[in-house]
């Protein structure tokens, strides 16, 4: 189910020529600036033209996908996972139903909360380089209650997986068993290995900001909706 309207994304010629399977960066720059390409029956040379809500794109007299991008946020149900195939649980593509997109790094099938999914390999694959170290914010409800030292040992950086030294992370009581914890890298269970070394575990996960990007309060567990131009300028 989606919420709100529907979105087209300004994306320039080049690109969208590459998303249709028309080759690679030169090639799809080469056939437009030999004249192969028609917006709206004119020939266009210029590869970097930003294609418009309405424009219609033809390589050869051949119709193509004028608006083949996709952006949107999920808000992540538990009994679903991240990847394209399905396991032991769904995956969270079949609540979108569509299978030419990918999550945007992955959450645990019993975490909620904020997905990206796009069929924008570069965006993706921009997001998830480590070195960019993008923060992530998660709501955690814990078994035991929490102690205000946790707060100082989760600056520090803890030690998981027997030797991985976490970098500094943020941790912010809300009460005995809830905190907010703020993260910039996104190792394998990281946040309930993180609580695991101070003697307490995670009862509950939910995702509310990835980047910056903060989960839409309107949608329900396995709602999505597309991405505004302004989010996708945000994290672009
Ligand atoms: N950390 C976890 O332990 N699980 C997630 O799904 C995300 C972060």
């Amino acid at each position: 189910m989606t919420v709100g309207e529907e979105l087209i994304y300004i994306k320039p010629l080049y690109l969208i020529l590459m998303k249709n399977q028309l080759g690679n960066h030169k090639i799809c720059k080469t056939l437009i600036k030999h004249g192969h390409v028609q917006i709206n029956d004119q020939i266009c040379l210029n590869p970097n033209t930003l294609i418009q809500l309405e424009d219609n794109i033809k390589v050869d007299n051949c119709l193509i996908n004028s608006h083949p991008f996709i952006y949107m946020m999920l808000n992540k149900p538990k009994g679903y996972i991240c990847s394209n195939i399905d396991e032991k649980y769904p995956s969270v593509l079949k609540l979108i139903n569509r299978v030419d997109c990918y999550c945007v790094g992955r959450l645990d099938w019993d975490t909620t909360g904020l997905l990206l999914i796009t069929n924008d390999s570069s965006l993706s694959k921009k997001l998830l380089l480590p070195h960019q170290h993008i923060y992530k914010s998660y709501e955690v409800e814990t078994s035991k209650p929490l102690d205000v030292s946790i707060i100082k040992i989760f600056k520090q950086g803890v030690i998981i997986d027997h030797n991985y030294q976490c970098m500094s992370s943020e941790l912010t009581i809300i009460d005995d068993y809830h905190c907010i914890v703020k993260i910039c890298e996104g190792k394998y269970h990281q946040i309930k290995k993180m609580f695991l070394t101070c003697n307490n575990q995670v009862k509950s996960l939910k995702r509310i900001q990835f980047h910056h990007l903060t989960l839409d309060s309107k949608l329900n567990e396995g709602e999505y909706r597309l991405l505004t131009y302004k989010e996708l300028e945000m994290i672009s």
